[in-house]
Order: structure tokens, then C-alpha cells, then sequence
């Protein structure tokens, strides 16, 4: 098969990114336009600014792609776009571009869900990383265990009854005053913190052993917090991000290492933006080679939100004929291997 070129579109919450990707596994760019600073003067990302900031940026982001390529338009096969799940004003920014430059030079249009396209991070830096293997995707929006039974079809196993990981780092954060974005600014804190500290819950969910819950911890340090308070004790700031932090990653080992046991295979891969912390990384290292499994684990930056996922993504996509029309559409809640 001839190579193919993909130019992938993201913009599902607050990065504006584009990317061309070779044959899903080649990164021939991956232009990234970060909103942190913006939301971080409001604790959070705000969706209507997340979506103006989308539409001011966009073109400027996809042009930077294709000049980093040293690639035009016309050596596209297919363009790539997040279309769910995610904030729907944002969401709307990257399909709308993607479907214009779509039907103005008849490059087909493939709509990617941005978890595969987590997932699929994975492809870029593992050549040789196939299907089928154990996917935990940890991000701000999501906590899914995943089997990727092949390019495209995956099968649920597990995921949050509440909080997503990331939302709990998030929320975390703040309440120990550390500010947005919660989840690296917790990884770097903890480092100097002691993790066994404080003794936080790690949650069980009745009749589930692959799913999670992290409401209850979060309560918990906030419980703690509180406690101090009152007592008017000084709490310690890192032993209070390192003890949480541990608690998370280790539930996260834990059913993802259950999951790879029950299902036999010998493969396992992180992905999603709290992928990046550095305790969950060592931790399922670790757990990995103790069992003989294969560990694989995309470099922060393909962690966190970025266009060349969805490029990849796509890729397989595009390969396997799943064109989309121009009826694509933004869709906030879509299900994962729903098209
Ligand atoms: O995948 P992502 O960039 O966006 C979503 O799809 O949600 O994930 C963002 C989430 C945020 O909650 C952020 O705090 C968390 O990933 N995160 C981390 C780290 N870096 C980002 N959590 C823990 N440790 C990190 N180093
Ligand atoms: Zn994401």
C-alpha cells in the first residue's frame, strides 16, 4: 500500500492542535496551541473561552502543521478530527474546519473519538506495538480500562462511577492550594512528599472489579483538610499530595493489573494525560515487569492532549473505510467504538 498522509484535527477541550501524521505511525509534525495560561486565571477550563480561543486559532495551527510537514494540501489522504467526546462549542471548532477544508478539496473526512485517539498515542513511539492488549486511559475527562481488541474495536471493561483520575488530581489541587492544572503540579510536589504519610481510602466498587471511583477519595482529603482545620494543625502540603497521589495510582495498578491477568494477554498501555505522571509510570513499570508483560507508555507530550493521536487514530480509520459524511457532527458524550 502506497504511504498515506493524514492531517489530524484537535480541539475537544483547551489545546488547539493539528498534526500530520505518515501512515499512523509517523509524526511528520504535531503543532500544540496551549490555553492553560488563560484558564488558569479562572481555576478551570471555561468552555465558551475554550471555543473563541479555538476559532481565532485554528487555521494558524493547521497551516503551522502542514509548513512543519514541508506538506500541502494536496498531498493529503484523509483529514482527521476529533468529533467527541468533549466540550461541544470546542468540539464544533475542529469539525467545522475539518469538514470545509474537506469538501473544498475532496480530501475525505475521517471523525476520530478522542479516546482511541489516546490510546492510539501508543502506535506512534511502539512501531512494533500491536493489537490486542490492556489499555488504561487516565485523563481529565475519562478513567476507562480498556481491551483493544483490534485496530478500532475495543471492549470496555472498566471504568469511573464518578470522578475521572485527572478530575480528582484536578479538584485535589486546588484544595491544597496548588492551582489548575492540578495533575502536574501534583506529580512535582509529591516528589517531595512522603506517599504513606496520611492513609487515604482506595476505593472498592461493589460488583465491579475493573471499575473505579475516585469521589470518595477526594472527600477524604477534603475530610483531612478540614480535620486540620479545625484542629488547627498545619497540614503538610506534599505529604498531602504524595499520600493522595499514591492512593490513586495504586487502585489504577491494581484493576489494570487484575484486567491483564484475567484477560491473558501480555501487553499493556497507558494512556491519557495522567499517562504523564511520573509515580503511575515507576508504579506500572514495575507491576508490569513483575509479571512478564510487555509496559508501553507514549511520552508525556503524546499524552496529554495533541493532534498526532488523533492522527494515528485515524489512520486505521481511513485504512478500514470508515469515511465520514458531511453530516459529522460534535458529539459531547459519545461512547467509545460507537461510530
Ligand atoms: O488527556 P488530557 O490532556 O485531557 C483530557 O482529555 O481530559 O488530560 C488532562 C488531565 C488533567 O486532569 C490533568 O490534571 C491530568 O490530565 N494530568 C496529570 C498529569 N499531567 C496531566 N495528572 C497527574 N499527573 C500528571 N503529571
Ligand atoms: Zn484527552
Amino acid at each position: 500500500m502506497s504511504d498515506k498522509l493524514i492531517l489530524a484535527i484537535e480541539s475537544s477541550c483547551d489545546e488547539t492542535a493539528a498534526a500530520v501524521v505518515k501512515n499512523g505511525r509517523e509524526v511528520l509534525s504535531n503543532i500544540i496551541s496551549s490555553q492553560i495560561d488563560l484558564h488558569t486565571l479562572y481555576g478551570g477550563v471555561v468552555p465558551e473561552i475554550a471555543s473563541r480561543k479555538h476559532i481565532e486559532k485554528i487555521n494558524q495551527v493547521i497551516e503551522e502543521a502542514l509548513k512543519t510537514a514541508s506538506v500541502t494540501l494536496k498531498d493529503i489522504d484523509a483529514i482527521a478530527v476529533t468529533y467527541g467526546p468533549g466540550l461541544v462549542g470546542a468540539l464544533l471548532v475542529g469539525v467545522s474546519a475539518a469538514k470545509a477544508i474537506s469538501f473544498a478539496t475532496k480530501i475525505p473526512l475521517v471523525g476520530v473519538h478522542h479516546i482511541e485517539g489516546h490510546i492510539s498515542a501508543n502506535y506512534i513511539e511502539n512501531k512494533e506495538l500491536e493489537p490486542p492488549f490492556i489499555c488504561l486511559v487516565a485523563s481529565g475527562g475519562h478513567s476507562h480500562l480498556v481491551k483493544v481488541l483490534d485496530y478500532g474495536k475495543y471492549e470496555i471493561l472498566g471504568r469511573t462511577r464518578d470522578d475521572a483520575a485527572g478530575e480528582a488530581f484536578d479538584k485535589v489541587a486546588r484544595a491544597i492550594g496548588l492551582g489548575y492544572p492540578g495533575g502536574p503540579k501534583i506529580d512535582k510536589v509529591s516528589k517531595e512528599g512522603n506517599p504513606d504519610a496520611i492513609q487515604f481510602p482506595r476505593a472498592k466498587v461493589e460488583g465491579s472489579v475493573y471499575d473505579f471511583s475516585f469521589s470518595g477519595l477526594k472527600s477524604a482529603v477534603l475530610n483531612y483538610l478540614n480535620g486540620c482545620e479545625m484542629k488547627h494543625i498545619e497540614y503538610d502540603q506534599k505529604d498531602v499530595a504524595a499520600s493522595f497521589q499514591k492512593a490513586v495510582v495504586d487502585v489504577l495498578v491494581e484493576h489494570s493489573m487484575t484486567a491483564l491477568e484475567e484477560s491473558g494477554l501480555k501487553k499493556f498501555a497507558i494512556a491519557g494525560g495522567v499517562a504523564s505522571n511520573s509515580a503511575l509510570r515507576a508504579a506500572m513499570e514495575k507491576a508490569c515487569a513483575e509479571r512478564q508483560v510487555e509496559f508501553y507508555r507514549p511520552s508525556p507530550i503524546l499524552c496529554t492532549d495533541n493532534a498526532a493521536m488523533i492522527g494515528a487514530a485515524g489512520y486505521y480509520e481511513f485504512i478500514n473505510g470508515n469515511i465520514s459524511g458531511y453530516d459529522l457532527n460534535a458529539i459531547p458524550n459519545l461512547k467509545l467504538g460507537e461510530r
